[in-house]
């Protein structure tokens, strides 16, 4: 028997754990940053709205109907696209071995300021002990996806969302507190029109609403195929919204301290280990803050990485006839192997390509492109091949919505995607 959610609540907190990561907390404020800050809100509301929501819709049809994960439902539809489900798996695990990499980093920031031990970024990457964090962060998603969709990731989501939340609320208050708030604040939401006719900008929404949305990938998928009767539509709004809301919250919590402590508010992917710690360890119980921070940052990650940590298991499962513990000792070794690399590009041993960390090289290959072509592959599969008829009966929307639906994923998804891969080849950043 499948496995199913227990509750539509526990489908709804697991599908937002899977969605709200790095993604939203510490990515999602640089890239305002760097993009025009409150006029890059349009051309990402444009994504979230108009193409990550129709695809999250369609992953989760797909998994219902299908009941199966990504390889078996691909070539349910048609056998020969058994191979775009393998590359759907190749590039979460991808994805995931370095994602667990930077999962790592922010767990041992959080112990450090638990501890209350000053460790610069430098002198942190410059040892081995990334490494061993970066075991321990396999070893928790491990522990998790054995336990089961109901009994780990589900019960995971279920105390971690509502806790994130709470953090996040507590740091918000926080941030808005110091002197300098409202100047972080008008930097954050203050929009540069001009920007908009940058179309770099544009592929940067795109980019950013699909890797923090968690769609293209199979992932919606694969949680899709453990539903009940739940609502699609109406689910997917929720956990887009919530997607959103603590992406425009984080920046409400970073640009306040950026702009207090004098610091450049466009730094980038530093920003988070560099920049910040050392000014939590000058303000006032900042030992707390900086816990509090990281630790809110670590428990976002830890249930992404769950969630693309279930996508190869779950195929093993369905397609190959393993016991999900088997499959899950299997899928997580090759994936800490395939991460050693990426997890040594910062440490003493600097593993480098091309003059660029390879961890850097592999967020962009998988985590940036190849993310566009999974989430472009996932469209033309689904809005071409499988029959509407199954689309139209699982989201149950009026005659005009199916319409419309079909148009957007049909046309619209494909053809935007499509420029985006082309710009992102183009022109890389
Ligand atoms: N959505 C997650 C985040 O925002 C990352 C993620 C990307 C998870 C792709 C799964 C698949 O951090």
């Amino acid at each position: 028997m499948r496995e199913k959610w227990s509750s539509t609540i526990g489908f709804i907190l697991a599908s937002i754990g899977s969605a709200v990561g790095l993604g939203n907390i510490w990515r999602f404020p640089y890239i305002v940053g760097l993009n025009g800050g409150g006029a890059f809100l349009i051309p990402y509301l444009i994504a979230v709205f108009l193409c990550g929501l129709p695809l999250m819709m369609l992953e989760f049809v797909m998994g219902r109907h299908f009941k199966a994960s990504v390889v078996a439902t691909l070539s349910g539809i048609r056998k020969r696209f058994r191979f775009a489900g393998f590359f759907l798996v190749f590039l979460m695990g991808m994805i995931l071995s370095y994602y667990l990499v930077i999962t790592s980093w922010v767990l041992a920031y959080s112990l450090f300021f638990i501890l209350g031990v000053t460790i610069p970024f430098s002198a942190f990457t410059g040892s081995y002990y990334p490494l061993l964090f970066f075991l321990m962060s396999g070893i928790m998603s491990f522990v998790v996806v054995r336990a089961g969709v109901k009994g780990g990731i589900e019960k995971l989501s279920k105390f971690l969302v509502p806790v994130l939340f709470g953090m996040l609320c507590m740091l918000l208050l926080f941030s808005l507190s110091l002197p300098e708030a409202m100047r972080g604040v008008v930097f954050y939401l203050t929009p540069d029109f001009s920007k908009l006719f940058n179309p770099f900008v544009w592929t940067a929404a795109f980019g950013q609403a699909f890797f923090s949305l968690s769609v293209g990938v199979g992932i919606m998928l694969t949680y899709g195929s453990y539903m009940g009767e739940e609502r699609i539509v109406k689910n997917a709004v929720v956990i887009t919204i919530a997607d959103l809301l603590v992406a425009i919250m984080s920046g409400l919590v970073i640009f306040p301290i950026v702009f207090s402590f004098g610091l450049d508010p466009a730094t980038g992917v530093k920003l988070a280990f560099v920049t910040l710690p050392p000014i939590f360890q000058k303000m006032s119980f900042g030992n707390f803050w900086g816990a509090v921070f990281f630790l809110l940052l670590f428990l976002a990650a830890l249930t992404s990485s769950v969630s693309m940590l279930e996508v190869p298991v779950a195929t093993l499962i369905d397609s190959y006839g393993f016991k999900r513990k088997d499959a899950t000792w299997i899928v997580s070794l090759v994936v800490i192997l395939i991460g050693l690399p990426s997890a040594l590009s910062y440490t003493a041993l600097q593993l480098e390509l091309f003059g660029k960390p390879l961890l850097d090289l592999k967020d962009f290959a998988f985590g940036t492109i190849g993310i566009i072509a999974a989430a472009l592959v996932l469209s033309v599969v689904a809005g071409w091949f499988l029959d509407p008829g199954i689309i139209f009966k699982e989201i149950k929307g009026g005659r005009k919505t199916e319409k419309l639906f079909l148009l957007i994923i049909r046309y619209f998804i494909p053809f935007v995607l499509l420029i985006n891969l082309v710009a992102r080849v183009i022109k890389p950043d």
